[in-house]
């Protein structure tokens, strides 16, 4: 079942046009993944469905309805949750209270069960509760991104390089847990510059160059299409 689709998607910065006309789909329980280099578009693609941005041309679909021109706090309230590149935590703020912000379009509170599941997840976050959230590591803050997003209780998560910046020892760790969430069904929509990361990670992917989807197989076919490997996995 198609979860999220974007049809015909065109859209621009002023006289800039950076997206020109893209189709993608996401069906429900999948990881999806779209790489591409910088400049492509991703980042583009991921604040036009979240209703940051508005398209020129072409809709957004969640469960079959049209939600472009939605305002982004309704369309986080439908069950779509967005990780914006560069994470976007209050850095001011501790890490408790980043976590309440997450759950602030909620009528209940955060529930003891969901703060079982964060730390179960990201044990680090358990000891930094009470810290201000700017005194976290990148990964750390990355891990509260994530878990902030997780506490709208999204039926889609929108992750925009979330592994940019991070040793690899956290990007490994980064990874595992995109994969648990998943695992434990919510559908993912993966932004990542780190192609090989993110294909090894992903059932589907979409490749970007200069706003265009150029190719959208199986992640499987795409890691052995020379094509793939010459441009994007370094051989
Ligand atoms: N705020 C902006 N104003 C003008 N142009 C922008 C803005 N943000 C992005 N762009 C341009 O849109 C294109 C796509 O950018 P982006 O979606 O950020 O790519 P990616 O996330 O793949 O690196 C690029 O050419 C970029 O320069
Ligand atoms: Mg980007």
């Amino acid at each position: 079942m198609t979860l999220l689709s974007v049809h015909d998607l065109e859209v621009g910065y002023g006289a800039i046009t950076a997206l020109h006309g893209i189709d993608l789909e996401v069906r429900k329980g999948e990881i999806v993944t779209l790489i591409g280099a910088n400049g492509a578009g991703k980042t583009t693609t991921l604040r036009t469905i979240s209703g940051l941005l508005k398209p020129q041309r072409g809709d957004v679909r969640f469960n079959g309805n049209p939600i472009t021109g939605v305002k982004p706090h309704v369309i986080t309230k439908m069950g779509i949750s967005h990780v914006p590149e560069g994470r976007g935590i209050f850095a001011n703020l501790s890490v408790a209270e980043n976590l309440e912000l997450g759950a602030y379009l909620r009528r209940d509170k955060i529930q003891q069960a969901e703060y079982q599941r964060i730390f179960t997840l990201f044990p680090v976050l358990k000891e930094r509760m009470k810290q201000n959230a700017g005194t976290l590591s990148g990964g750390e803050q990355q891990m509260l991104a994530i878990s902030r997003a997780l506490m709208s209780k999204p039926q889609v998560l929108l992750l925009d390089e979330p592994s940019l910046g991070l040793a690899p020892q956290m990007v490994q760790t980064i990874f595992r847990v995109i994969r648990e969430i998943n695992a434990e069904g919510t559908t993912i929509l993966l932004v990542e510059q780190n192609a090989h990361m993110a294909l090894v990670t992903a059932h589907r992917g979409y490749v970007m160059e200069t706003g265009r989807i150029v190719l959208a197989d199986e992640t499987k076919a795409l890691l052995a299409s020379d094509r793939i490997k010459k441009a994007y996995l370094g051989g």
